[in-house]
């Protein structure tokens, strides 16, 4: 079966992207986001998004930033984020998220839209953004919730990734690509102290 990294080298995020595919819960959700993200990531601030695929979040915050990171495994995705977002503050790395060769202090760490479900290695990403951005509290992951499984199922089944297994943990589709979920008591334990919100009917954001 395929890796994550293979579904991705593939181009599924494109295609995921592309609202017309989307149905409204994801939608709902995306947007939601991105007004998070207006509200928390202020004037000024120094951000690194940890797999920022094509760097969207960025690009669209870039004006406000004084330097925003992106980093992401797929070389392909990193050179469409060159592409889209010229702003000279704006730097897009290919990297491994458990092992970001930068060593710069950021005001501000994401890892957004599930990215973090979507990482093998949970705990090296969290190490790094807790290095990336030393201040308790700047560092924010926002999660599927467990009531996202009928929106996902969907979603990926319109993306040609029909879900073949489910667990209370995790998607895993024909095409060979993982997502997981998570429960509060699940992302308490796997990231410490942090605090959980709910965002929109399917989602949570995490900080910690
Ligand atoms: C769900 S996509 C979201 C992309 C982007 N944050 C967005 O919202 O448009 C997850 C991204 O994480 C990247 N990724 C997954 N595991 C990674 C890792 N260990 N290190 C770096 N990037 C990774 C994938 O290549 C993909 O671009």
């Amino acid at each position: 079966m395929m890796s994550n990294e293979e579904v991705y080298a593939g181009g599924l995020l494109n295609r995921a992207l592309n609202p017309a595919t989307q149905p409204p819960e994801i939608r709902e959700f995306l947007r939601a986001e991105i007004d998070l993200l207006r509200g928390v990531i202020t004037d000024g601030m120094q951000v690194i998004d940890s797999g920022c695929g094509t760097g969207r979040h960025l690009a669209l915050l870039g004006d406000r930033l004084r330097m925003g990171v992106g980093v992401d495994y797929q070389h392909g995705y990193i050179t469409e984020a060159h592409g889209r977002a010229s702003a000279p503050q704006l730097y897009f790395v290919t990297s491994d998220a458990t092992a970001v060769p930068i060593d710069h202090v950021f005001d501000f760490a994401a890892c957004l839209t599930n990215t973090w479900g979507t990482m093998s290695d949970k705990a090296g990403v969290l190490n790094e953004m807790r290095r990336l951005a030393p201040v308790p509290q700047t560092r924010l992951l926002s999660v599927y919730a467990e009531t996202s499984v009928p929106a996902r199922r969907e979603w990926y089944r319109r993306l040609g990734h029909a879900v073949l297994e489910e667990s209370p943990e995790y998607l895993i589709t024909e095409g060979g690509f993982r997502s997981e979920h998570f429960s509060e008591a699940r992302l308490r334990r796997l990231v410490g102290d942090c605090t959980i919100r709910q965002l929109t009917g399917i989602a949570y954001v995490v900080t910690f």
